[in-house]
């Protein structure tokens, strides 16, 4: 279904069944591509309650019963609070180029608000990080917003669900530039809010939990939306001459794909899964409003639920030019794609945005999905998504701000082929695209460590390093996708295929080794006798003890 058909534009021009062109995979970048990798504080940090830090509304949420897989929190996680030092040398020794790494805005302001009281201790420890990276030369990256809400703006107001949020996170934001943009030239304002809004305000799988059906993600995202432009235009004001960094915000979004690319119904419902995904966002910083199809669908959608006005709220015509063009690059986060086909969904069910949209998505059994069940790898979806970006938004400077793959395997195992190979076929994709003149400038790896994997706690693990979170002291221990990115990276590209068979063999060497290292660790190893030889043994011990007392019933029967 990827391929064939006449050419169809969809709207603004974007072809959906354009040939996905070349075969020509490996190829060499130009010099000033920056490579990286990511992380987010409430995942790596731990540290909850230390040292000043005020409480986030995923502390709270974390500490819920039930709302997280074994009921696992960030409180320790990987330390990375005490453990930055190692980290950075980790990176060092990759050679990257950058790393992405958020700011807890309860560490620094306890009570969310900048009048009340900086936690200097807070400010210390990034500035520490901050300095650490350059002195090292890898360029800070800097994430304002990885969804960390203080847990009092959450209580006093609704969190996002109030408008106040705005000019919070601004205050916020702007104690930031002051503290740390003299060094840091690289500022996301928000990551990935399509999942603040309908994870957090309508399916309550994140904090702040709120099932706000039908209005709560688009409310949410709203504020966001205002909130991201007013931050930007603070930037801009008070402190881009004297900083001269750029600014810009992270969208995450899977690829759609028609199911059947000759089918017009199709190319339309795809069309509309980008649109309420990445344009939802997009359209508002690059164009001044949302996208045409979603003020249609909602706003007819909720006519028919007899609602006076749209779910989707409206901006003012002054809004639509003070939010348009709030984006010095655009930070994009992809990991996956669906096959889309149109669903109709008939009002009287319940709003919610995912009926919103008449849609049905699908996957290809074939696609492997080493770990989240949600993460299918499908590589040529990225060159789509990222040639849909061009089209539609101008060709703008894209940073790729994630993107990787989980294991689900909770043994230790370091040789993660399938990484190295999710790797390879999504960075060639995206090399591809490069080539094609998508404006794309750096790449991060998702993620450094394996971290607290929100709603799925520590269950599924995206890091380039396994991290022992059983142990104390949460050692790191690199796997062999380490190796195989730092190739990647000192060849700034892919040099030939026989180059990269003997990368592949090369780490795996390694990992074998480091895997016969680990067991031999007397922590893992008792571990692994628990499940490797004890259960067995009490299992063969309980079968043979009661096939002796089934032999004994049987003989006094007879
Ligand atoms: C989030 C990360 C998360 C990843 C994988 C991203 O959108 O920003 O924090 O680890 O998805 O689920």
């Amino acid at each position: 279904a990827a391929s064939g058909g006449l050419a169809m534009l969809g709207w603004l021009g974007f072809s959906w069944t354009a040939p996905p062109g070349g075969v020509v995979a490996l190829w060499g970048i130009p010099g000033g591509f920056s490579w990286g990798v990511g992380s987010s504080a409430y995942q790596t940090e731990g540290a909850w309650n230390v040292d000043g830090k005020g409480v986030s509304i995923w502390d709270v949420f974390a500490h819920k019963k039930g709302k997280i897989s074994s009921n696992e929190t960030g409180d320790l996680s990987c330390e990375g609070y005490y453990k930055f030092k190692d980290d950075i040398n980790l990176m060092k020794d990759m050679k990257l180029n950058h790393y992405r790494f958020s700011i807890s805005w309860p560490r620094i302001l306890p009570s969310g608000s900048k009048s009340e009281y900086i936690n200097e201790k807070g400010i210390k420890y990034y500035d520490d990080l901050i300095n650490m990276l350059l002195e090292n030369r890898i360029t800070p990256v800097i994430t304002l917003y990885h969804w960390d809400l203080p847990q009092v703006l959450q209580e006093k107001y609704g969190g996002w669900q109030n408008i106040s949020m705005v000019n919070y996170f601004n205050d916020f934001a702007n104690l930031c530039f002051e503290r740390f943009g003299n060094k840091v030239k690289y500022w996301i304002t928000f990551n990935n809010p399509w999942s603040v809004a309908v994870e957090g305000y309508e399916t309550g799988e994140h904090a702040p939990g709120l099932k706000l059906r039908g209005t709560g993600a688009y409310k949410t995202a709203h504020h966001i939306i205002k909130a991201h432009a007013k931050v930007w235009h603070t930037y801009d004001m008070k402190w881009r001459s004297k900083q001269k960094g750029l600014i810009g915000i992270s969208l995450t979004a899977d690829w759609g794909e028609p199911v059947d690319v000759s089918n017009q119904k199709d190319i339309e419902a795809a069309e509309r899964y980008i649109q309420f995904y990445l344009g939802w966002f997009a359209a508002p910083v690059f164009n001044g409003d949302y996208p045409q199809v979603m003020k249609e669908y909602i706003g007819r959608k909720s006519g028919q639920q007899g609602l006076g006005a749209s779910r989707l709220p409206v901006f003012l015509p002054q809004e639509k030019s003070y939010i348009k063009g709030t984006v010095d690059f655009l930070g994009l986060g992809h990991y996956t794609t669906r096959y889309v086909t149109q669903k109709n969904y008939p009002s009287g069910l319940g709003d919610s945005y995912f009926a919103d949209r008449d849609l049905a998505e699908l996957v290809d059994p074939r696609w492997p999905d080493p770990g989240s069940e949600w993460l299918y790898s499908v590589p040529w979806g990225f060159r789509r998504l990222l040639n849909f970006v061009k089209s539609q938004y101008g060709n703008p400077m894209i940073y790729v701000t994630e993107n990787g793959v989980s294991e689900k395997m909770l043994c230790t195992d370091l040789c993660d082929d399938w990484r190295m190979q999710y790797f390879k076929d999504y960075i060639n994709e995206m090399l591809k695209a490069i080539k094609a003149g998508v404006n794309v400038k750096g790449y991060t790896a998702w993620s450094l460590l394996d971290s607290f994997e929100w709603d799925e706690g520590f269950s599924e693990r995206f890091g380039l390093y396994f991290v022992d979170f059983r142990n104390k002291n949460k050692p790191r221990y690199p796997k062999a996708s380490v190796l195989y990115y730092k190739r990647i990276i000192s060849s700034n590209g892919f040099p030939n295929q026989r180059e990269l068979e003997s990368w592949k063999r090369k780490a795996t060497e390694t990992c074998s080794s480091s895997n016969q290292l680990l067991a031999a660790d007397p922590l893992i190893g008792h571990m692994e006798m628990v499940t490797e030889i004890v259960i067995p043994t009490v299992c063969t011990l309980c079968i043979l003890l009661s096939a002796v007392f089934f032999l004994f019933l049987l003989r006094r029967c007879l």
